[in-house]
């Protein structure tokens, strides 16, 4: 398949690249500057002459303290660049694989939350994916919103890199405790966007709508570091001592965050026959590739601002 993939040198896109080429796809990888989806005649160009079969969107404003004061600039990416993507793909009538994400939901939920389920976003990030959403539905029926959680890789800033770049300097690291969600890794979610798009390009058609993946199991941000510095305990000595639970209001943040934001993931093993895998499972398999890559240390240290 001839794939467009936005976003292609983000923590996601680089694993849907890596992956794409794997299996042996033909795929098209524009930089923000090559290709601004905020910009129309340039999401035009691109697709005209490339011609890609599909477009999967892994471009996204993702900062979600940073959008409480650049509104503008996430709506613009988030909204306004789905809707452009949405258009042109509706024009060459070509589907579109967008991702989106948990903070669509307000975390009030004490269940898994389902795709059916109202969003209610309480911050500006959570406001502008939700927008673009509403643009795809509005303008390309042949679409795939896949929302996932707590997103983590080998590349870019994360959760996990930075919590294995803190445990070689300080002993206690502090950590909150009542959130609530599920890990996802960027691979498995890349391996679960591609084998989408195979199955649609497979049987020419598919349950086109809306999704979610995320990895199997709920944990707070504190487990969810414990458990970090355990399995990082297996490749070198680490300096951490403790993982201090905290509270949402010990350590304030410019945006709100869902308190739960575990999302169900049955109707994406029902019409794909996707199953996620337990979160704990995937984690030791990225911090594995971490440590063999050596490129667990050279990040910068994760402000709790990237979703
Ligand atoms: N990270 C999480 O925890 C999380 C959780 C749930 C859902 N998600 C969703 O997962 C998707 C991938 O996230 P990620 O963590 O991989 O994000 P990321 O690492 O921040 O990558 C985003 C990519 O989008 C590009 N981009 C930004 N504005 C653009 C524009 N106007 N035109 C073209 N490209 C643009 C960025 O390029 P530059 O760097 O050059 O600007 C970057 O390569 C997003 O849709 C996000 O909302 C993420």
């Amino acid at each position: 398949m001839n794939i467009l993939i936005t976003g292609g040198h983000g923590q996601l896109g680089r694993e849907l690249w890596q992956e794409a080429r794997t299996r042996g796809h033909d795929v098209k990888v524009p930089s923000h500057r090559q290709m601004d989806i905020t910009n129309i005649k340039a999401v035009r160009n691109f697709i005209d002459r490339h011609q890609p079969v599909c477009v999967i969107n892994a471009a996204a404003y993702t900062q979600v303290d940073k959008a409480e004061i650049e509104e503008s600039c996430a709506f613009a990416v988030n909204k306004t660049g789905c809707k452009n993507l949405a258009q042109v793909c509706a024009e060459g009538k070509i589907p579109l694989f967008q991702v989106s994400t948990d903070y669509v939901f307000d975390g009030q939920k004490k269940a898994p939350y389902l795709e059916s389920d109202p969003v209610s976003p309480i911050g500006v990030y959570g406001l502008s994916k939700a927008a673009g959403e509403t643009e795809i539905r509005l303008n390309l029926r042949k679409h795939i919103i896949l929302r996932t959680s707590w997103l983590y890789g080998v590349y870019g800033q994360n959760f996990v890199r930075t919590m294995l770049k803190l445990s070689g300097t300080k002993e206690n690291i502090r950590v909150v405790s009542d959130q609530y969600g599920s890990p996802t890794s960027a691979v498995d979610l890349a391996i679960a966007i591609l084998s989408m798009a195979e199955q649609w390009h497979q049987h020419s058609s598919v349950a086109w709508g809306t999704y979610h993946y995320c990895g199997q199991g709920i944990v707070s941000w504190h487990e969810f570091a414990e458990t970090i510095i355990e399995l990082a305990r297996r490749y070198r000595d680490v300096k951490t001592t403790r993982v201090e639970p905290i509270t949402t209001a010990d350590f304030p943040t410019k945006a709100k965050r869902p308190a739960f934001s575990a999302l169900d993931c049955n109707l994406i093993k029902t019409n794909f026959g996707i199953k996620p895998k337990p979160w704990r499972e995937s984690l030791q398999l990225t911090i594995r590739r971490l440590y063999e890559l050596k490129e667990a240390f050279d990040c910068t240290p994760h402000d709790n601002s990237l979703r």
